[in-house]
């Protein structure tokens, strides 16, 4: 099993290598500079520029409100902190599905100013020709499929993809026509567990779970979510990995009792 060392930058190509080793993908989100280099330093593979941004910095009730400058600001300041894991931003709902010219020149604008390796986008079949048109010209693309939250007032909200045989059959076919248009890895998200086992083990690029069970070629978690900060935030498949929303409001609230009663800042804390 090829690992690649800590200074080697990491490429799509290592992902379809690590799906036949099969070596697990990890895959976090991130928003800045400073999460950024703190995941990289982790370890993780891959750092996506997830356009849940918009809901879990933002406040924005969804993802829909999420702009593409928005998304350049974001993926440039990721790309400044991470010197290892593959960079992925989120193409915004609406800057690449009315036209592939549209697609191609946000998708393209993503590239040039934020330094990324690759873009994702949500959709199957109704997409191919865009994921086309975008590995024609050298753009790295990451699919999406099953909950593709930029569809949820289609979908009736967040709920899990895939339970009826319809569906799961749409879903299944959408991977297959994803990967005939050229990702290099597709995101599964809210999807049954046997599901994902079935897609992942049909599909030659590699498969990156959220909510899709353990038979995935990687797994992706919201950061924010993993660290035990959106601590609002409790669906099933979350596990958190830390608790530091306690630990902000008890920083903080020292930091307060300490102002207030004199104690800080001290001699040692002075000039
Ligand atoms: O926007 C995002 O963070 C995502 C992940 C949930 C996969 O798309």
């Amino acid at each position: 099993m090829t690992l690649p060392s800590k200074d080697t930058p990491v490429t799509t190509r290592d992902f379809l290598s690590w799906k036949s080793q099969g070596r697990k993908i990890v895959t976090v989100t991130a928003y800045d500079a400073l999460f950024g280099r703190l995941v990289d330093e982790a370890g993780v593979d891959c750092v996506l520029v997830g356009d849940s941004v918009n809901q879990v910095l933002a406040g924005e009730p969804s993802t829909l409100s999420a702009t593409l400058e928005q998304m350049i600001y974001h993926a440039r300041a990721v790309r400044r902190g991470v010197k290892r894991a593959l960079v992925v931003v989120d193409l915004p709902f609406l800057s690449y599905q009315v036209s592939r010219e549209e697609a191609v020149r946000n998708a393209g604008r993503v590239m040039k100013e934020t330094g990324a390796q690759a873009v994702k986008l949500e959709g199957g079949a109704a997409m191919a020709p865009t994921v086309s048109a975008l590995v024609e010209i050298g753009i790295p693309v990451m699919g999406h499929l099953g909950l593709t939250p930029q569809s949820v007032h289609a979908l009736g909200g967040y709920r899990v993809q895939g339970r009826e045989v319809e569906t799961a059959r749409r879903i299944e076919s959408d991977a297959a026509a994803l990967e005939s248009a050229g990702v290099f890895s597709i995101v599964l998200e809210l999807v049954p567990a046997a599901l994902a086992g079935k897609i992942t083990a049909a599909r030659g690029v590699p498969t990156i779970g959220i909510g899709a069970g353990a038979g995935c070629d990687g797994q992706v978690l919201v950061l924010p979510d993993l660290l035990g900060l959106n601590d609002g935030f409790a669906p099933k498949f979350l596990k958190r990995y830390a608790s530091l929303a306690d630990q902000v409001r008890d920083a903080v609230g020292r930091f307060g009792d300490e102002v207030r009663g004199g104690a800080y800042p001290d001699a040692d804390h002075s000039f």
